[in-house]
């Protein structure tokens, strides 16, 4: 399987260390031994190399600075020539996410698509806002587009729905920004929001803009995902009901516990007959909440379905290695169903 990385931030740098260290195992366990035979980023360069560029090479290059084009030629050609050119079976688009766009992502990923080529992506935007068309555009070219790092990173919510359950799910529930979470966590323990802030962003969980994390929109994007995509509704972004963690008393988070309670930010769908709705926003949940116990960047989902009632995920919902994860497991979901 051959792969051209299109974004090499910090999930790619991610898949790139989780492909290090556990690619012997996955060419022994499943004959899965991917290549990278071309990496793009604005910022970074770009390398192409038919016979693939090995990951420990990748990963020094992330860890210093270098310029992409030193590994091997790629001029200054752009991703859409890169994604040609390469070859490649697989495109992964990783570049940082824009939730009102979904730019350049989503022309990166319908070019690929219609290229015949399989796409994996970690970006919310695209899948956000035109999840349905895509999917839809991959099925007319024969191609998977798989997307488990968009919703709880590297927890793998999407194979347990796409292979683990055989009736509709009706509702989900769950913290789903690893950042705020973060951030709320650490409030409770008595830093400021300035300081658990500014240690979220050092640990690759925030967004490149993490405005997009603490006002909501992040949760936001990934409850419409599952809104659109998991429980089959139409919404658009605008309705959705958003409220952030910005307005949020500090000493108000930090005293809850005292009180049996626990600030969380919440984010919600469900389908109520032909009708699906969707909303964010901060919650004082009672500590008999399950969500209520999930702390740190851990994210959780509860979804409820008949006959299970109600079952309840709980994993890392952001980081650059546990992203990388997910796409591993995405590509070996594409290698298993093409051998
Ligand atoms: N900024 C996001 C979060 C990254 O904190 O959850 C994972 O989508």
């Amino acid at each position: 399987m051959k792969l051209c990385l299109i974004g090499y931030g910090n999930v790619g740098y991610g898949f790139v260390r989780v492909l290090l260290r556990h690619g012997g195992w996955l060419r022994e366990r499943f004959g899965f031994a991917p290549r990278i035979v071309a990496v793009h980023d604005l910022r970074r360069g770009t390398a192409l190399s038919p016979e693939g560029l090995e990951p420990a090479i990748l990963a020094q290059a992330w860890e210093g600075n270098r310029d992409l084009s030193e590994l091997g030629p790629g001029g200054k050609r752009e991703a859409f020539a890169v994604i040609e050119e390469s070859g490649a079976d697989v495109v992964l688009e990783l570049t940082p996410t824009d939730l009102r766009t979904g730019e350049p992502a989503a022309s990166h990923i319908r070019f690929s698509l219609t290229h015949k080529k399989h796409v994996v992506t970690t970006n919310k935007g695209p899948v956000a806002l035109f999840g349905k068309e895509l999917l839809a555009l991959a099925q007319e070219n024969g191609v998977k587009l798989r997307f488990e790092g968009t919703v709880m990173a590297g927890t793998p919510l999407f194979s347990l729905i796409d292979f683990g359950i055989a009736t509709p799910i009706r509702r989900v529930r769950g913290i789903l920004n690893g950042t705020t979470n973060f951030i709320l966590t650490k409030m409770e323990a008595g830093k400021t929001y300035a300081e658990a802030l500014a240690e979220a962003q050092r640990l690759g969980y925030a967004e490149a803009d993490p405005t997009a994390d603490v006002e909501g929109f992040d949760a936001l994007a990934k409850i419409l995902i599952l809104a659109n995509l998991v429980l089959d509704g139409d919404l658009r972004p605008a309705d959705v009901l958003r409220e952030g963690i910005t307005k949020l008393d500090p000493q108000e988070v930090q005293n809850a516990p005292k009180e049996g309670c626990r600030w969380k930010l919440v984010a919600e769908a469900a389908r109520e007959g032909r009708e699906v709705w969707a909303k964010v926003g901060p919650e004082r949940l009672p500590l008999s909440d399950p969500l209520a116990q999930v702390g740190g960047v851990l994210n959780a989902i509860t979804l409820e379905l008949d006959p299970l009632g109600a079952l309840t995920l709980i994993g890392p919902g952001a980081g650059p290695e546990v992203t990388g994860h997910a796409v591993l497991a995405d590509l070996l979901a594409i290698h298993r169903g093409l051998s």
